[in-house]
């Protein structure tokens, strides 16, 4: 049962940088469906798409898995398409998201020996014999001096014909636009309920901890790091996901 998101509900005058910790975990469902705009589509677009290029006996990964939405989505597709021969990985560096994910999926019914949650740094974990990695805005949250090396890790781990989906909040190729873009993310945000308080509040805490790139950027270090074929499949205002094809 998904938690009302209050995290940002506070007259505290001290406003902390953003983090992944137990009061987030708690009610990160809400607050990922309250702020990621068609939070639940993009999930059910990436989820076709893992399907679509999952290759029997390779593995799955989800960098930043949080509560382990996706994980619970593909297991369910893996499912109905009668794919047995799978490994998902998830991994999250936040020990409070973990134990979400854990709780989430020990209510569903699947191979126990197929999943594992793991709390490490994305960083440091290895990608083998993959052929679908996921990061669903998660890359957002890693220090763009580390991001060419992560994403020529997963380029390296993938399979021929192998995908890795991103998901990130990005930026418009003119600020002008990017402003008038953010102001309607914000609008959506206020139809869901959020205060002029909690957002205001929740965009300082955001402030240097999520950096997002411009499309055209964040296109070109998927190219840069090897990836022959890069697409948008979604994109609303200042969020956008691609597709990254592995074809050599
Ligand atoms: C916005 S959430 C991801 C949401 C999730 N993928 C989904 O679709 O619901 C970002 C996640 O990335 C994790 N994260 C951020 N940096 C990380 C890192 N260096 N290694 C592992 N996990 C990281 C955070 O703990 C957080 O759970």
């Amino acid at each position: 049962m998904s938690r009302k998101d209050k995290v940002f509900d506070s007259t505290d005058p001290v406003i902390r940088a953003f983090e992944f910790n137990e009061n987030v975990a708690h009610v990160f469902d809400d607050m990922a469906e309250r702020s990621i705009p068609h939070y639940k589509d993009v999930q059910e677009m990436v989820t076709t798409l893992a399907l679509t290029f999952y290759q029997e006996g390779s593995r799955i990964y989800d960098l930043g898995c949080s509560t382990g939405t996706t994980i619970a989505l593909l297991l369910e597709g893996l499912k109905e398409h009668g794919l047995e021969d799978y490994f998902i990985r998830g991994i999250d560096n936040s020990a409070p998201m973990c134990r979400e994910a854990q709780d989430k999926l020990l209510k569903l019914e699947y191979d126990r020996k197929r999943v594992v949650i793991e709390e490490a740094d994305i960083m440091d974990e290895s990608i083998e014999n993959a052929s679908v990695v996921i990061m669903n805005y998660t890359l957002q949250f890693i220090d763009p001096f580390h991001r060419e090396e992560l994403i020529r890790k997963i380029y390296k781990g993938l399979n021929h014909n192998g995908i890795l989906l991103v998901s990130d909040k990005t930026l418009q190729s003119h600020t002008d636009i990017s402003r008038i873009f953010v102001d309607n993310y914000y609008n959506m945000k206020r139809r869901n309920g959020y205060s002029e308080l909690e957002i205001a509040r929740k965009r300082e805490a955001l402030e240097n901890v999520l950096i997002p790139y411009p499309i055209s950027e964040e296109e070109e270090l998927f190219r840069l790091c090897g990836f022959e074929a890069v697409d948008l499949f979604y994109t609303w205002y200042n969020f956008s996901s691609f597709i990254c094809l592995k074809k050599g």
